[in-house]
């Protein structure tokens, strides 16, 4: 980090102390601020670096796709739901799309070698991915955990954390039977938990939500079977790389997310903090200047 980019981590701490010092500044020293202006007008990627580098791993409606979201947005990683990108074949009709229906909605999993090839494409070409990513839903095999440790090494990006979202099976029926999906941007309802603001339309585009083909309690039996077989030994995969953190996923979202930014690296998060926190006042300058 060189001495400029120290200023601006300085910068951003000072200003963000005292915001309203800050307008005021914007508005009146126009001269003062300009050398701040320079200074946010930097790539703010470079000074506050972020790669998040974490999988999430847990059953089915054990909140992978609820919080999943949240932390892509607050690190700018890519989410990469191997779930969403199979629906998105099923919904094209594509070969993959046809096998994979018919393997989903008997609760089974699509054959490693196909889901291994789609997150190594995703990696190398998704540009999303340059700060990082969250991966959903993969690996859910032991061989899937290996092949992803040989991928990231080979590009010198080794996962930093797992993060097992555990709860009883018990409290996952309800979850999955009252859940509904906006398909085009992943975003999950539920019923009761997490009811949209309009009776089964999506709070953000208006568009009509609905419930996934594997959701019923029958499909769900299975999924947890298969869960419970071959994707939970993943777990001492990686505790024996001291990467496993465990999460009280029966608790609210909230309380989930709080525990989730504690199980990450604290370098990664605080230095998303301080780029989120740069981009917030470089909003406002625009906006008061
Ligand atoms: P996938 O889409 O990954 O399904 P899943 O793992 O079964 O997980 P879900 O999406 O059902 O649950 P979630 O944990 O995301 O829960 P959510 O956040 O939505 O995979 C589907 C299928 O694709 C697999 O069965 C398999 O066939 C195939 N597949 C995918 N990846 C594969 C791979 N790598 N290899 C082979 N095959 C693969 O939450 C659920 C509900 O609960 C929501 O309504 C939500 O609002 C609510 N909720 C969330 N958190 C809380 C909370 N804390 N309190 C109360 N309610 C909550």
């Amino acid at each position: 980090m060189n001495s400029s980019d120290k200023e601006l981590r300085a910068f951003t701490l000072s200003a963000l102390q005292s915001k309203e010092e800050f307008v005021r500044g914007v508005k009146y020293d126009f001269k003062q601020t300009k050398a701040v202006t320079e200074m946010l007008d930097t790539d703010l990627d470079k000074v506050f670096p972020v790669s998040l580098r974490t999988v999430f791993l847990g059953p089915p409606g054990a909140g992978k796709g609820t919080q999943a979201p949240l932390l892509s947005e607050y690190f700018k990683a890519c989410h990469l739901s191997t779930g969403d990108i199979l629906r998105a074949h099923v919904k094209q009709g594509t070969e993959l799309g046809i096998q994979a229906k018919e393997i989903m909605d008997k609760g089974g999993l699509v054959s490693d070698e196909i889901m291994v090839n789609i997150i190594k494409n995703e990696l190398e070409d998704n540009v999303a991915c340059k700060n990082g990513f969250i991966l959903d839903g993969f690996p859910r095999t032991v061989p899937q955990a290996q092949k992803l440790d040989e991928m990231l090494s080979a590009r010198n990006t080794p996962l930093e954390t797992a993060l097992e979202l555990e709860i009883d099976d018990s409290l996952l029926v309800s979850r999955i039977t009252g859940r509904l999906i906006h398909p085009a941007s992943g975003r999950s309802y539920h019923t009761e938990f997490n009811p949209p603001k309009v009776a089964m339309t999506d709070d953000v585009t208006g568009e009509p939500l609905i419930r996934r083909s594997d959701d019923n309690v029958e499909a769900l039996t299975k999924r947890l079977a298969t869960y419970h077989s071959q994707t939970a030994p993943i777990a001492a995969f990686y505790k024996s790389q001291y990467k496993w953190r465990g999460i009280d996923a029966a608790k609210k979202p909230d309380e989930v997310s709080v525990r989730i930014m504690e199980s990450l690296p604290s370098d990664t998060v605080i230095s998303a903090l301080f780029r989120n926190k740069a981009e917030e006042l470089k909003t406002l300058y625009h906006a008061t200047k």
